[in-house]
């Protein structure tokens, strides 16, 4: 079976370098806030290019923190794309705010920044764009916006960790380093991934970062004072161990995923009944999805028809959040989806991770070719 991703195949590269790391951890038997922890946090900040990084439990808490760390609450809305992972209109609405949800650019599936202008009230408190499949969102216009309005960004950076933006001041800066705060995701999966569960929060702000620390760790500062509810939230000391491992490979890992996309590129451009994806001007993609839109009478059909020859595949998003049981009657969307409304349809992600065979990726192609060329002509 060709796999989205092969983990296996990446620890086996690094093998001996992390099993000495385990094993430190493993001999410290130091395994809640052991000095792991501590030197990833750096390395992460420095790599982002923030002067804070504030590790924790999961990409989601990530986000929940920042959101109560930023106090958004009752009465608040939340500006997020309506084409994403539920997280981030899941912490929204458990802060008992309105998730607010905006249309996005079909090519790039990003948040459309004229469809977040349309949707901001006087109760808009913050905007979360998320930077999809690799692909940082078009940060300088929502920056703009949000200036204008008083609002804050928190940046959901889960799947684009590495990735770059060009600003209107022509800095380059990392996707996750932009908004008020950044989240990004360790899930095992992403672009830098642990053996289990975790995430960051990154900002340029000290007392925000001091109130995400002190939240995460059930709100007390000192120990046994409790200066507000807080969370029990943290990263294990092995997850630290095995991210500090990761961090070191990362510029090849990402470098391995940018070729096997160009390679996808040039093998399926043309072909009849598929767009490719569509990288903006000014931003740096990391892959962390190769993801086609697929005419949408063919794409389940394409999807079988991998799956008969062994070939994972994976539809990243089957439904638009808004639409949804949990979200369709506490929240707000904008009237007009209609770059959204197709990709649930049409969308296919292909494996693509920093060990892809290159032969696997040819037959992918190849079993692409055979079925569009019967079914798309
Ligand atoms: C866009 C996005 N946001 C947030 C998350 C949540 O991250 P986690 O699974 O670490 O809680 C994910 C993870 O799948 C994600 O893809």
């Amino acid at each position: 079976m060709i796999r989205m991703v092969n983990l296996y195949a990446q620890y086996l590269s690094v093998k001996d370098e992390m099993d000495t790391a385990i094993d430190e951890v493993m001999r410290s038997a130091s395994f809640i806030r052991g000095p792991q922890v501590g030197l990833l946090e750096q390395e992460l900040a420095q790599f982002a290019g923030v002067s804070h990084c504030v590790t924790c439990g999961s990409g989601t808490d990530a986000l929940l923190l920042s959101m109560a760390a930023l106090g958004i609450g009752r009465g608040d809305d939340v500006i997020m794309p309506s084409f994403t992972f539920g997280a981030v209109a899941e912490c929204v609405a458990l802060m008992g705010a309105t998730p607010v949800f905006a249309d996005v650019n079909p090519l790039t599936f990003n948040i459309e920044p004229e469809s977040v202008e349309r949707l901001i009230s006087p109760r808009t408190r913050a905007i979360v764009p998320v930077h999809l499949f690799g692909q940082p969102c078009d940060m300088s216009h929502l920056c703009d916006i949000a200036e204008a309005h008083g609002i804050a960004i928190v940046e959901d950076n889960a799947q684009s960790f590495g990735a770059g933006c060009r600003m209107n001041s022509g800095a380059m800066l990392p996707a996750g380093s932009i908004g008020k705060v950044g989240c990004t995701s360790f899930f095992p999966t992403k672009v830098l991934g642990g053996y289990g569960d975790g995430g960051a929060v990154f900002t340029n702000d000290a007392d925000l970062a001091t109130k995400i620390r002190m939240l995460a760790n059930h709100g007390q500062k000192p120990k046994y004072h409790y200066r507000t509810p807080g969370f029990n939230s943290r990263l294990d000391t092995l997850q630290a161990a095995v991210l500090r491992v990761k961090l070191r490979h990362i510029a090849d890992w990402t470098d391995s995923r940018v070729i096997a996309s160009r390679r996808y590129d040039d093998a399926l451009r043309g072909v009849a009944g598929i767009s490719l994806p569509v990288t903006a001007p000014g931003v740096t993609h990391v892959y962390h999805q190769y993801t086609l839109r697929v005419r949408p009478d063919l794409r389940d059909g394409l999807k079988d028809y991998l799956g008969n020859h062994g070939i994972e595949s994976m539809v990243y998003y089957p439904t638009l959040l808004c639409g949804q049981d949990a979200y369709k009657d506490i929240s707000r969307t904008d009237t007009c989806m209609d770059g959204a409304q197709s990709l649930p349809q049409s969308v296919l992600s292909l494996p693509v991770c920093s060990h892809l065979d290159e032969s696997d990726q040819n037959r992918v192609v190849a079993v692409i070719k055979e079925y569009m060329s019967l079914h798309a002509g």
